[in-house]
Parts: C-alpha cells; structure tokens; sequence
C-alpha cells in the first residue's frame, strides 16, 4: 500500500545547491518491510488522482532534521550552567544530573518532555548519549519508539579512576563491556529498524584503555555503531597527547573506534592527517557550533573539514549548547563560520585577524543538518527522494507573532533562507517520520 501527499518541497541535494520542487506528488510505501520508503515523486499536474492530502497554499516541505549529538539526561539543565570549562562543568553540574537517572520514574519524565519537544522543533532523528544506567538507556529507546523518532541511542561507558567520579561510573571495564552489549541486545529486543543501539565510550579522559579496546571489539562482533567525542577542547586535546602521546583520532582508531558510521563529536582541534584518517575509515563529524562556543577553545574548521571530504552534520550537544532546534543550529554554524573567517579581535588588523575561506552559508548548513547528519549518522533520510524514507516536516507561514512572512521581494531563496532562520517550534504545522504523522 502507498499513499501519496501533495507538496512543494525545499531541500538541499548538495551544499550549494537548493532544490524547490514546486506542487508534486509524493508516495510513499504505508506498510510491509518497506514502510516509510518514498517510491515516487512526480508533478501532481501529471496525477490520475489528487493526492490524498495536499499541504496547504505556502507551505513548505523540508526534509526532517537529524541531531548528531544530543545528551539526552542533560535535558533538565538546558539552558544553564555553561560557566565553567568543560572539565569542571561535567563534575560540577553533569556527572551529578546524569547519575539521578537510575530513578526510571524521572527518567520517564524527562525522556516523554524531551522526545516530544524535539519533534516539535523538527528533529526527526536524534544520536543520543544517555546516560550509564542500562535501564535508562532502554527507556528511553523505548520511548523512541512509543512517541516515533528516529534514532541512535547511546549506554555511555566510562570507568577511568580520575576521569570519573566513583559515585558514577562503570565499576570495572569489564562491567562497563558487559553493560554495553547488554545495552544493545535490548535495543535490539525492541525490534524497531528505526531505534538502533550505538556503542558509546563517554571520551577517552572517562575512559581507561581496556575499556576503549573492549569497546571497539564490542563494536566490530556486534556490527554496531560508535560514537565518542573527539578533540573537543584544548584541555581535552591535550590530555590524550599526555596520555597516549597522539591525538585522540589516532589513539581511538586503534581501538577500533573510528569506523563506518562513527560519528565524532566537535573535532575542534583535529589536524589535516586526523581529518584524512576520518575521511578514509568512512566515519563522520559532528559539528555542534553553539557548544563550541563554551567548551571547544577555538572555531571548527567547517570549510576545511569539507574541503577534505569528510562527512559533517550538526549536533546541539545539548546541554553543552543552549539550543534545541537544528536550524538555530544552522543559523550558529554560519555565525561561526563568518567569526572565524573574519576574526574576533579588531585590536589585530582586519588582514591577520582572520582565517580566509572559512565561510559558509544557509544552504551549505540546512545540508550539513539534513543530508550531511543522515551521511555520517548511515541512515536513508535527509532528502525527499525516491529510495530514502519519508522523514520530513512542514513549515507553513502563518500570521503574527510568527516571524515567517514572504514578501514580494522574496525570491526562493531568500524564502528558504528566511525558514532556515526564522522559523520556530510554532510555524511546524507537520512532522513525519518513516511516513508516519506524528502530529
Ligand atoms: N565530553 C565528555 N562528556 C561530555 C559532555 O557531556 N558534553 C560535552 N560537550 N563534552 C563532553
Ligand atoms: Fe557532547
């Protein structure tokens, strides 16, 4: 069975170029292994039959937007306590928030308010970072799965005897393993393609050696997954130079950490030779500009990252960063983009300030948050096209307080550029994800 809905989509197939495609007609598979699948999409003036449904006159269909990075137990301290550096700020505020989570009934809570919120702002997929506690982790995959998002959710492993405070931790690497592949064995047991496990090794300062390695071996028996924050802060950079006297992208492809599908979070300080080695072991960034901001020392090098062919989507890395939307995130990635071209300090001259070329723009940032995530994340979304599921949401532009309003000067793209930036949680009318409406 399919069923078909009539649109005029904005999406953006690579990073410099917008599509619009003006009233067609998308089908999709409604039932069967193929649900969600897009089979057709035509002009719906060459249509036997209208559509099922049709959205209404000016709105727009986007594809749904994929969050890379996401601590999902630091949902209640969005928003607050980013005043310290990183280091502090997890034993301060984090490691204590993240430990109450063994309570399933706050963690039901908080899981239902955040899921639900996401959708709302258009986060059709979200890579998730839990917590350590197993049981929380399950529930809130479960919760995935009850409310419809799509994503990759994370038991985070760390048992370093420095890195992490005794009150929370895994008890031994061996524990920590073990917990980890229980972690994906009940993932999995909720058979639902969309909610997947993905192995998780907090970062190597929470981490000791044994457990990194166990966690890589894990990763290959298992064929699942891995994420990890990567070079993130000066801090954080040099103390695995300290450590294992290379940076963290070397150290964690030992460990059989970096492969296929590995998502690597900020990667604010990797060199040219740390960003080939991602590129070639087929594993991605995701770049969370707003967290940067607090914790990561420096500007990610977007356009350079690009430029060498490594696969880049966008993370809030909530609650590291303050904002839950991805297309605020868009809005950051190009804000930093231009600070880091342009330079920061005007007491240096305007041609030492800055570093040239580092621009990007609205359209390259909606693609880092729709296809670029769906890349590095593996997964069938981020574009409406045939083959790909049918993840996607509608922005329509209603009247004040809304801040969409197109005017007759607005040509499509200046139309697409407005929704990437002025859109809020109000102006999303719809959110599908694998076909299914969620609102
Ligand atoms: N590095 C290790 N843990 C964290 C975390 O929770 N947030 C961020 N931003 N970086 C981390
Ligand atoms: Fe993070």
């Amino acid at each position: 069975m399919t069923t078909t809905i009539g649109a005029t989509v904005m999406q953006t197939p690579t990073r410099d170029r917008l599509e619009v495609l003006v009233d067609v007609a998308i089908s999709y598979e409604t039932t069967g292994p193929d649900a969600g699948t897009i089979t057709e999409i035509r002009p719906i003036e060459e249509c036997d039959e209208p559509p099922e449904a049709t959205l209404p006159e000016g709105s727009v269909l986007l594809p749904g937007l994929v969050d890379l990075h996401i601590h999902a137990p630091q949902w209640p301290q969005l928003g607050t306590g980013l005043d310290m550096p990183l280091e502090q700020w997890l034993f301060e505020y984090t490691f204590p928030l993240e430990a109450r989570f063994t309570d399933l009934d706050f963690a039901a809570e908080v899981w239902t308010d955040m899921v639900t919120t996401l959708l709302a702002h258009g986060t059709t997929t979200a890579v998730y970072y839990v917590s350590q506690d197993l049981k929380a982790t399950t529930l809130l995959a479960k919760t995935c799965v009850e409310l419809g998002q799509r994503a990759l959710v994370g038991r985070v492993a760390m048992d370093h005897p420095t890195g992490t405070p005794e009150w929370y931790r895994d008890s031994s690497a061996r524990s920590g393993i073990a917990a980890s592949r229980a972690s994906i064995e009940a993932i999995r047991a909720l058979a639902c393609e969309r909610v997947q496990p993905i192995v998780t090794p907090r970062f190597i300062p929470a981490c000791s050696d044994e457990l990194l390695q166990g966690l890589g071996d894990l990763a290959a028996e298992t064929g699942v997954q891995v994420q990890t924050h990567c070079s993130e802060s000066d801090w954080e950079h040099g103390y695995v130079l300290e450590r294992h006297g290379m940076t963290d992208t070397e150290s964690l492809s030992r460990f059989g950490l970096i492969k296929p599908g590995t998502v690597l979070a900020h990667a604010g300080h990797v060199s040219d030779s740390d960003l080939a080695r991602i590129k070639s072991a087929g594993a991605g960034i995701a770049h969370c500009p707003l967290s940067n901001a607090y914790f990561g020392d420096a500007v990610f090098p977007l356009r350079r990252a690009l430029d060498a062919g490594v696969a880049i989507g966008l993370g809030t890395d909530i609650a590291g960063g303050s904002e839950v939307s991805l297309l605020a995130q868009c809005a950051h990635a190009v804000t930093v983009s231009r600070m880091l071209e342009d330079g920061v300090d005007a007491a240096k001259s305007a041609g030492s300030r800055g570093t040239d070329k580092s621009r990007v723009d609205t359209i390259a940032a909606f693609w880092l948050a729709t296809v670029g995530g769906a890349s590095v994340a593996d997964l069938p979304v981020g574009l409406i096209e045939v083959g790909r599921q049918f993840d996607a949401i509608a922005v329509c532009s209603p009247q004040p307080p809304s801040l969409l309003r197109r005017w007759d000067l607005d040509n499509d793209e200046r139309w697409f550029e407005k929704i990437v930036r002025l859109a809020r949680p109000g102006d999303i009318t719809n959110v599908w994800v694998g076909g299914q409406a969620l609102n």
